[in-house]
């Protein structure tokens, strides 16, 4: 039999949000305020569910979305957001042209598939190709060979790329085209990797399958080694986020561009949101500082009227009155947060933004009135900090926890040893500069004028993937969800009971009085 939390004794100390959050009413309260009571418990971690519905037709397998900030999210992190199960948002700092064909890579990425593989031509010398491998520092000496007429000519195995052949041109060492192995586009199917396993399966000893077009146009490579690793992955307990016709899940920031007479410029914002949805983007998002203002309403209302199905983030906001106008403009999900972010500064220069914790009680009451979702945006620093903020949302907005990932744009900078990635707010000059300054309610063109920036620009440690940085996070929420005996995250909604952390207890909750030898990850 379940047992019950005994009213008597744990109900004054360890109260529901409703509760909870009147009760610590006059005060803002973010993550490290508070802390959950453990609850009697039949579940175990691994066996917690962390799918989560943003509208009805957009679904997670796991909480976590990626920012849309320019050293945050493009297709990369995007892609390996929706491996994992979760979701990018491509920033908007970029040409409109571009945005959309990253959107496209996320949208035809095929897992396991290299769609872009180096190739060498049959003039070129064995010793170009061995120079190629030194310089670019590539871990494989396979490459495809393909004429001048971008047509399939064979393949240069690893096992004559070697100095001694050196001065040997491709065309006299390579596996001649009728003994190559391949497939085409066509026959591939909907699930290339079962196809292509079913492939390596029947030729004993085939490690590489090229992929071609009717006329023998390359257009791929896929190796053993890869279809391996998906395989194994594909047992894992959280699924790639992907849509009904099986392409990983993307978003795309957009921004609320306005004409000379600084009206909303609705032809080129519908010209330019039309072509995200032909390359099948999920859901947009209309970033902005300040969601609670005409502006973005408008921007809402005019996607809204132009585009009935499609999923639209909309925000930030801190207040269940600017949830209920987004909601009333037509979004599904309302980013809450203003002035968490680990690189903002908008509290410190505009004075203004609630701590995240009482922001997402209060914005989530709203929510749950206007049937909307709400994403816990920025702050996140630890998973501990997810569980707490998916007590009252559907979902987290990271930044900072994915911006020192080698799939985050920008290249790793060395400093006294340290590896670091360059991080820096939306709000920041440089970024403002590169096309963001209308989400923080200035023009592009006022970057000779005096810009006050909400953001700063700094540097994150280097961390490795997004995929490791994830397991750690998912385990964390995971445990968090075996503490408070919750299945799903419904139940951790249902079933959070909140009490206020002194300094004291602060300090007690982080490793103390040790000299530390390891970090926790
Ligand atoms: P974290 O804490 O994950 O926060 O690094 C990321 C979120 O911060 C917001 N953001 C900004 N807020 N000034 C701000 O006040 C900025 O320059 C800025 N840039 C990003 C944004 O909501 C993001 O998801």
């Amino acid at each position: 039999m379940a047992a019950k939390p005994n009213p008597t004794f744990d109900g004054p100390f360890y109260q529901p949000a409703e509760k909870f959050f009147l009760a610590n009413g006059k005060i803002g309260l973010t993550f490290d305020d508070v802390t959950l009571a453990t609850l009697y418990s039949e579940i175990l971690p691994r066996d917690t569910q962390l799918e989560t519905a943003l509208t009805e037709q957009l679904r997670l397998n796991i909480p976590v979305i990626s920012s849309d900030m320019d050293t945050v999210t493009e297709s990369r992190m995007a892609i390996a957001m929706a491996i994992n199960g979760g979701l990018g948002l491509i920033h908007y700092n970029m040409p409109e042209r571009q945005q959309l064909s990253e959107v496209s890579r996320v949208k035809y990425h095929v897992q396991g598939l290299i769609q872009e593989p180096i190739q060498v031509s049959p003039d070129q010398l064995i010793g170009d190709v061995l120079a190629l491998i030194e310089e670019k520092k590539f871990g494989f000496s396979t490459f495809p060979v393909v004429d001048d007429k971008g047509k399939l000519a064979g393949l240069l195995s690893s096992h004559v790329v070697k100095p001694r052949y050196a001065a040997k041109k491709i065309s006299a060492a390579l596996t001649p085209r009728s003994q190559v192995h391949s497939i085409t586009k066509k026959e591939l199917g909907k699930d290339p990797i079962a196809r292509a396993d079913k492939f390596f399966t029947e030729h004993i000893g085939i490690h590489k399958l090229l992929v071609v077009d009717d006329d023998d146009h390359l257009h791929g490579l896929i190796t053993l080694s890869d279809v391996e690793r998906i395989q194994q992955e594909r047992k894992a307990q959280f699924k790639p986020a992907r849509d009904a016709q099986f392409r990983l899940v993307c978003g795309a920031a957009v921004s609320a561009t306005r004409n000379a007479f600084g009206e909303l410029d609705r032809a080129r914002i519908l010209a330019h949101v039309g072509g995200l949805v032909e390359r099948g983007v999920d859901v947009v998002a209309v970033s902005t500082a300040h969601g609670f203002s005409k502006g973005v309403g408008d921007m809402v209302k005019v996607l809204r009227d132009a585009f009935p199905k499609l999923p639209i983030i909309a925000g930030n906001v801190t207040s269940a009155a600017g949830v209920e106008y987004l909601a009333g403009c037509g979004a599904n999900a309302i980013k809450v947060g203003q002035g968490p972010g680990s690189i903002c500064t908008t509290r410190i220069v505009a004075g203004v933004g609630i701590p995240q914790m009482t922001a997402l009680y209060v914005c989530s009451r709203a929510a749950a009135k206007k049937k909307v979702s709400i994403l816990a945006d920025g702050g996140i620093t630890k998973s501990g900090d997810i569980v707490k903020a998916m007590t009252l949302s559907q979902a987290v907005i990271c930044g900072g926890i994915f911006a020192g990932c080698t799939e985050a744009p920008g290249e790793v900078v060395e400093i006294s040893g340290k590896m670091y990635k360059h991080y820096r707010g939306m709000g920041s000059l440089a970024a403002m500069k590169s096309g963001s300054a209308a989400r923080y309610g200035h023009e592009k063109a006022d970057a000779t004028r005096k810009l006050a920036a909400e953001g700063i620009e700094a540097l994150k440690e280097s961390c490795g993937s997004v995929d490791r940085v994830l397991a750690q996070l998912i385990g964390g929420i995971q445990s968090g969800m075996g503490y408070l005996g919750a299945a799903n995250l419904a139940q951790l909604r249902e079933k959070a009971r909140y009490i206020r952390v002194s300094p004291a207890g602060q300090r007690e909750a982080a490793p103390h009085d040790v000299v530390e030898l390891k970090t926790g990850n």
